[in-house]
């Protein structure tokens, strides 16, 4: 059955309307996270990568299917040679109302005015800690000051709001919390703490030992700050709070001890076009072999985008106290 109308809307077996699409533009990084990737990290042949046009395409088919915003991840999406391109033409579709982006600030001092002129509203960037050794231990090869003049880059540049992603994890970063919402505070942007996941196998720490939950942050939150219970959703999965008299939003991202998959509004597009139909599992669809298999049949792609919608799960499995299940690592997907 072939698909012609442009009205279609991508529900699943739960009820749920996806409208958010995330999508992994390239899985290298010039950043190794000790939570995302291995030390020594294989990254994807060429060939086995979607291409620039087949991105767009299959943005496009996404959102004549009711997808209203795309946000564009990594790795680190803005390495990928072509990416200032690809974001200015999805950001030219129409029926889009946000194209965002999830980086992590190593380019953003260069980089910023062309994100902006390629219309991205909003841009999320991943910063643990404002310690430059913790920081270089966190992403064992980046550069803390690197990241802090992209972050003003973005600022001066006047996005809608600018967000920092930060995994707190015991042991490594957890007294930093009150600092970093500070940081925020003081740069009139936003920041959400999220609960690491358990994505690939890593090295470096033992999760369930480093688990620090978002009841906890909240609690060392507490001595400095008023937090205000606030209903703000930005289609993510945050649940915000407003620092008591400042512009600042504090978000928490709970997948263990507040899971939000009852409202699961998103999927994911893998760097080698997998469709992802949630983060916690491993139900896919392959959407390169249906683009290359049936080159420019919109129908057919779009009706294999709402069929996929069948397999979306209900929940994620995520178990910090097992070995993961989930062998990808988390550039594949972009969190
Ligand atoms: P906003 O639009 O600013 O709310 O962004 P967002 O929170 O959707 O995007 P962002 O890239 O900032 O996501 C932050 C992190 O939340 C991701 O990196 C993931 O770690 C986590 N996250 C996002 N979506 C999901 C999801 O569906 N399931 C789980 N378990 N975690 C998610
Ligand atoms: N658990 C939670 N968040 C993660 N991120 C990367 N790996 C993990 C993980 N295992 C976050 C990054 C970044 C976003 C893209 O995903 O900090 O903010
Ligand atoms: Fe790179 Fe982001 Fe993964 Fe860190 S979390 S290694 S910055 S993709």
């Amino acid at each position: 059955m072939t698909c012609s109308s442009d009205t279609a809307r991508l529900t699943d077996r739960f009820g749920r309307t996806v409208n958010y699409l995330r999508i992994s533009i390239t899985d290298r990084c010039d950043f190794r996270c000790v939570y995302c990737m291995a030390e020594e990290m294989t990254f994807l042949p060429r060939k086995q990568i979607l291409t620039l046009e087949e991105i767009y395409t299959l943005a496009k088919a996404f959102t004549e299917l009711g997808v209203k915003k795309i946000r564009i991840t990594g790795g680190e999406p803005l390495v990928r040679k072509g990416a200032l391109e690809l974001l200015q033409n999805i950001g030219r579709i129409e029926s889009l109302h946000e194209l965002v982006i999830t980086t992590n600030g190593s380019q953003l001092d260069t980089m910023a005015p062309a994100l902006k002129a390629a219309g991205v509203k909003r841009i999320n960037v991943s910063l643990d800690t404002l310690d430059s050794d913790k920081f270089k231990a966190i992403t064992r090869t980046g550069d803390l000051q690197q990241v802090l003049k992209g972050i003003q880059a973005a600022k001066a540049e006047g996005f809608e709001r600018i967000k920092i992603n930060a995994v707190i994890l015991k042991g490594r970063n957890h007294l930093e919390v009150n600092n970093l919402v500070q940081f925020a505070v003081d740069n009139g942007i936003d920041i959400s703490f999220i609960e690491e996941m358990p994505l690939g196998v890593v090295s470096r720490h033992d999760r369930s030992e480093a688990y620090y939950s978002s009841e906890l942050i909240k609690s060392d939150l507490a001595r400095d700050f008023s937090l205000l219970a606030s209903t703000e959703k930005t289609g993510g999965p945050s649940n915000y709070f407003k620092v008591a008299g400042t512009q600042t939003r504090v978000g928490f991202i709970s997948p263990h001890s507040a899971n939000f998959c009852s409202t699961c509004n998103r999927v994911r597009l893998t760097v080698e076009g997998r469709l992802l139909l949630c983060l916690g599992n491993e139900h896919s669809v392959d959407l390169k072999q249906v683009l290359r298999a049936n080159a420019g049949d919109m129908d057919v792609l779009k009706q294999a985008i709402i069929d996929a919608m069948l397999i979306k799960p209900e929940k994620h499995e995520f178990n910090i106290h097992e070995q993961p299940v989930i062998l990808r690592y988390m550039n594949m997907t972009g969190g």
